[in-house]
């Protein structure tokens, strides 16, 4: 069974092929990165046209790299939310009508299901029940994960997620956007110690995240101090360093209060060295193993959602022929 994955949830057109024998048979990224860097964010009304521009000639190009033609697809797998409404329509509609002309099934997969499952791909994967931390610009997540579909939330941000406030400290670091990963690189640089910010919510029980207050502590300290390239370096680092460590207090918090013990991490931040190192750092104290996915699957891209629609058409979900795209649709 080839599924054909399409992901346009936010500034990514992502497009795979997953068959359960040969595991991903292709997969390609177009990055929107160029085009919204000049607002310094996503501007949703560019993305949805760059996505109407891209998808198809993309769904050409995956097939042509897996050496597929289209009478080889058997489903069709769309990313239907959480994410930008005119975004997610342009892969929903598209994903939708390319099933019907082909007469093969389709089915709408839910974005951070699809990050969940994303280690499932590679090798050793985890095995059911396990713990994920789901990181990405628009969540952060403590999931309990009995098995495909059975999801219970443990805890998540009762205000920005992870992602947000990293590419807000980035670009107030003169960073540009997306963040992230120029923010990991020059909190590499920094000097450990020399600023200490909070670790938001660990001094209480529970397994919800805050990152509002840690980001405005932060950005006061750019301001009042001298703007040179080491300070901000070793601003950088020490926010990482917050972030990083109040994520691995609350997993080792939440692997001690299930007993589980294998625990994954997904989504965007999830590909930040530092967290990688530390969260395995940790989980090999507790006794448990860690699972990552490779880091361009951690970041938005089809591979996952063409995966996670597989499972789904599997268990013989099928959309009906109106299709809908979920804004803001829970995990649970
Ligand atoms: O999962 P994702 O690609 O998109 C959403 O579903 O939101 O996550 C994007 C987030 C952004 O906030 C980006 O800055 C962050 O992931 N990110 C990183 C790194 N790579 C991406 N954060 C820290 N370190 C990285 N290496
Ligand atoms: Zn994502």
């Amino acid at each position: 069974m080839n599924v054909l994955g399409i992901e346009t949830s936010c500034d990514e057109t992502g497009i795979a092929v997953y068959h359960p024998e040969f595991g991903i048979r292709a997969h390609v990224l177009h990055s929107q990165v160029d085009l919204h860097q000049a607002y310094g964010g996503v501007v949703p009304e560019l993305a949805s046209r760059d996505h109407v521009r891209r998808t198809l000639p993309l769904i050409h190009q995956v097939l042509e790299q897996a050496g597929l033609s289209r009478t080889d697809l058997d489903g069709v797998a769309y990313t239907a939310g959480p994410g930008l409404i005119g975004a997610l329509l342009v892969g929903a509609a598209i994903g939708r009508s390319l099933a019907y002309a082909w007469e093969v099934p389709a089915v709408g997969v839910h974005h951070m299901e699809a990050h969940l499952l994303a280690p499932m791909l590679e090798l050793p994967a985890p095995e059911f029940p396990f713990l994920a931390l789901l990181v990405s610009g628009g969540h952060t997540q403590l999931v309990q994960v009995d098995g495909p579909g059975q999801y219970l939330l443990l805890g998540e941000s009762v205000d920005d997620a992870a992602g947000e406030a990293i590419d807000k400290i980035a670009m107030i670091l003169g960073l540009g956007y997306p963040g992230g990963p120029a923010l990991s690189a020059l909190a590499e640089q920094g000097q450990p110690g020399r600023f200490r910010f909070p670790r938001p919510m660990t001094n209480r029980p529970g397994l919800d995240f805050s990152f509002s207050g840690l980001k405005t502590h932060v950005v006061n300290t750019v301001r009042e101090q001298a703007d040179d390239a080491q300070t901000r370096a070793d601003i950088a680092r020490a926010f990482v360093d917050a972030v990083v460590e109040t994520m691995v207090i609350k997993c080792r918090r939440a692997m001690q209060e299930t007993g589980l013990r294998q625990l994954i991490a997904a989504g965007g931040v999830s590909a930040n060295r530092q967290l990688r190192l530390e969260l395995g750092k940790m989980v090999q104290q507790e006794g448990g193993r860690v699972f990552f996915p490779r880091p361009e699957f951690c970041t938005d891209n089809g591979a996952m959602i063409a995966y996670a629609g597989y499972l789904r058409l599997r268990e013989g979900l099928r959309e009906p022929l109106a299709f809908a795209a979920h804004p803001r649709w829970p995990l649970g």
